[in-house]
Parts: structure tokens; C-alpha cells; sequence
């Protein structure tokens, strides 16, 4: 499928990946795993707090950050044990420019694993022809995946959908189930915002599961974003090669004139910080495989 041509466009951005995992989670709630070193590992509870979760919230555009829950709430991690002693005033853009004792070192186990829960609800596009930026708005709710009715959905409805998904802001609201329809739950209705609160539940609606509607009134949205993903070998959410979907296909970008201004595009686009290089594959490849990651 892909062509290994040494011009591609490739970025290395300074947030380190996160990922909210474990049993019951969402993307929005679970144990907090950092990816270091070429390898996912957890984060002692040792000192986290609400500051230190502010952080990965906003990281994940996940709203603001609720809970804390203690005891590895989501379950309890493998391998390593990653940042202990973790302490962020809030504003940082990544869990590794907060004070922490060290990677890799550490004074616990597994059992002590930091979990975080953060206000936004769980959101994704999804259906027939849908990207990372369009499609079906599907959310996650009391344990399961539901729609979202049309009636009185509109661009101000989407901008939130659109923002939350690092989507740019919201271009179309097609109606008439235009990904298809989906089945289960049908979560919200009458979905009204203002445009800038952080997750869907902020707005107005009609309460959750209370609908008069049918699933061929399922809520669609088209964001103005390209959706991009880093990929390749040794790559990370916030690492890689460029590609983005265009025209129904995922496709690379040429190197030629790419400087750090476009890779610092990308990794806001991306909620991964600045652009810390920008690179070709061949460069990346080389890189990744010296440095093991930015660490
Ligand atoms: C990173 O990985 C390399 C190779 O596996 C290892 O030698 C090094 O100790 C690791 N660094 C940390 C901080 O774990
Ligand atoms: C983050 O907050 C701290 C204390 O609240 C402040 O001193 C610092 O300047 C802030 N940093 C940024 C990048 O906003
Ligand atoms: C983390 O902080 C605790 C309490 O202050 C301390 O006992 C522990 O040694 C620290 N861990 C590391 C790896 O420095
Ligand atoms: C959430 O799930 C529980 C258990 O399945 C159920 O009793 C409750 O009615 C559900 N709440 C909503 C709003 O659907
Ligand atoms: C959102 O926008 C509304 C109206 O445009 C305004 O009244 C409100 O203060 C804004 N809220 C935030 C959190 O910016
Ligand atoms: C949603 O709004 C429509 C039109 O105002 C109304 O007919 C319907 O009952 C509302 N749905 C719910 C669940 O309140
Ligand atoms: C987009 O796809 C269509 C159908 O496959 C093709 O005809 C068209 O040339 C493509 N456009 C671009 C810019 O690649």
C-alpha cells in the first residue's frame, strides 16, 4: 500500500504520547500510559493530583480533569513503571515538562497506578465513509456507544464535536443519517450550544437517553481538518511520518520546503505540543532508532 520513499515529510513534536487504557475505560477515563523509550508504562500514584490529571486531560482534549480515582481504579498496569512523584502546575502541554523523579525511576508497583477521569465524554465519528474528522457523531455514555438526534443540530452543535476531535472547527451538518444510521442508544436530543464549551453534555439537551427520534435522524458532522496521523516504523502518536486523507485515501507529503513551521502545524493539530524537529523518513528512521524517543 505504501511506497517507502525517503522525501516524506516526518516530525518529531515534544509531547510525549498518552493513552487512557484499562478495564472500563474510555478516551476520556482509565489509567494514564505514557510512551517512552519505545515502550508504553504507567505513572505512580505517588503525589497525582488534580493538577497533574489537568494536564492529560487537556492533552486528550478531554475537557478539564473531575476525579483522581485511587487504587489503579481502572486496574493495574505491566511493565514499566515510568513517572513517579509527577507534579504539574496545570498548564503544561506534556506530563514529561512537570517536575517528576526521573524516567524510569521510581518507589512503586503496579497497585499505585494514576488514573485520571476528565469531564468530556467520550466522542467519535464514525459510519459509512466517515474520516477522523467526519462522519456519524457517536458517544460514549453509561457504558456504551450511542447516536446523537438531528433535531435542532446545527454548526454551533458541531464546532464542539469538531473542536474536541482537534478537527478544526465545523464546516457541514449533513442531514438525513448521511454516514448511515447506527443502532443501540440513542444518548441526546436536542442538542443545543453555544459553540465553545468543552464536551457535548455541557450543552443543553434533553437528558440523557430522552428522544423522540429514530436512527435515521442520526447526527452527522463534516470538521474542516484534513485528518493527519503519524505513522511508520517506530512511530508514536506524537512522532513520525505525515500522512494525511484527502480525496478517500491516505497519502503522504513531500519534504521539499517542509520546515519547522509546518511540522509546528502538526503537532497542534495533533495536541502534541511544539514542533521539537522536522524531518524526512529516512532522517526520522535513523532517529527513532538512535534515540529510542525524545527522552
Ligand atoms: C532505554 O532503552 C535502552 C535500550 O533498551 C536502555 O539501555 C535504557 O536504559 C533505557 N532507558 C531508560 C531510562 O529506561
Ligand atoms: C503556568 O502556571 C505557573 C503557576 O501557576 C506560572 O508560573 C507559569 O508561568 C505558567 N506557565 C505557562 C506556560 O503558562
Ligand atoms: C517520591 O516521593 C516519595 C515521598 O516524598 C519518596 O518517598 C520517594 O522516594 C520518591 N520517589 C522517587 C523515585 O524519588
Ligand atoms: C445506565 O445503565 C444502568 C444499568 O444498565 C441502567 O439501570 C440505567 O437506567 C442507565 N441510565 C441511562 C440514563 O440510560
Ligand atoms: C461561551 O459563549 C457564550 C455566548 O457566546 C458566553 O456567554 C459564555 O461566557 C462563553 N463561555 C465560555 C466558557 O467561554
Ligand atoms: C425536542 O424538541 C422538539 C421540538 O421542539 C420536541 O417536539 C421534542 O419533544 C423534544 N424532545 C425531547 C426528548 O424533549
Ligand atoms: C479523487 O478521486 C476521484 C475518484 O477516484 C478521481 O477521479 C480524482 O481524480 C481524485 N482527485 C484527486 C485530486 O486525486
Amino acid at each position: 500500500m505504501y511506497d517507502f520513499d525517503g522525501q516524506d515529510a516526518a516530525v518529531i513534536c515534544s509531547a510525549v504520547s498518552i493513552i487512557l487504557t484499562g478495564s472500563g475505560s474510555t478516551q476520556c477515563s482509565g489509567r494514564v500510559e505514557v510512551y517512552l523509550n519505545n515502550s508504553w508504562g504507567t505513572v505512580c500514584n505517588d503525589g497525582w493530583d488534580l493538577n497533574d490529571a489537568e494536564v492529560v486531560c487537556r492533552q486528550l482534549n478531554c475537557g478539564s480533569a473531575l476525579e483522581v480515582p485511587q487504587s489503579a481504579h481502572f486496574g493495574a498496569g505491566t511493565g514499566q513503571i515510568w513517572l513517579d512523584n509527577v507534579s504539574c502546575s496545570g498548564n503544561e502541554s506534556s506530563l514529561t515538562e512537570c517536575q517528576h523523579s526521573g524516567f524510569g525511576s521510581n518507589t512503586c508497583e503496579h497497585g499505585q497506578d494514576a488514573a485520571v477521569i476528565c469531564s468530556a465524554v467520550s466522542i467519535i465519528l464514525t459510519g459509512s465513509g466517515s474520516t477522523t474528522c467526519s462522519g456519524r457523531v457517536e458517544v460514549y455514555l453509561n457504558n456504551s456507544w450511542g447516536t446523537v438526534c438531528d433535531d435542532g443540530w446545527d454548526l454551533n452543535d458541531a464546532e464542539v464535536v469538531c473542536r474536541q476531535l482537534n478537527c478544526g472547527s465545523a464546516l457541514e451538518v449533513p442531514q438525513l443519517a448521511h454516514f448511515g444510521a447506527g443502532t443501540g442508544q440513542i444518548w441526546l436530543d436536542n442538542v443545543s450550544c453555544s459553540g465553545n464549551e468543552s464536551s457535548l453534555t455541557e450543552c443543553q439537551h434533553s437528558g440523557f437517553g430522552s428522544n423522540t427520534c429514530e436512527h435515521g435522524q442520526d447526527a452527522a458532522v463534516i470538521c474542516s481538518a484534513v485528518s493527519i496521523i503519524l505513522t511508520g516504523s517506530g512511530s508514536t502518536q506524537c512522532s513520525g511520518r505525515v500522512e494525511v486523507y484527502l480525496n478517500n485515501s491516505w497519502g503522504t507529503v513531500c519534504d521539499d520546503g517542509w520546515d519547522l513551521n509546518d511540522a509546528e502545524v502538526v503537532c497542534r493539530q495533533l495536541n502534541c505540543g511544539s514542533a521539537l524537529k522536522f524531518l524526512s523518513q529516512i532522517t526520522l528512521v535513523q532517529e527513532l532508532d538512535r534515540s529510542g524517543l525524545t527522552m
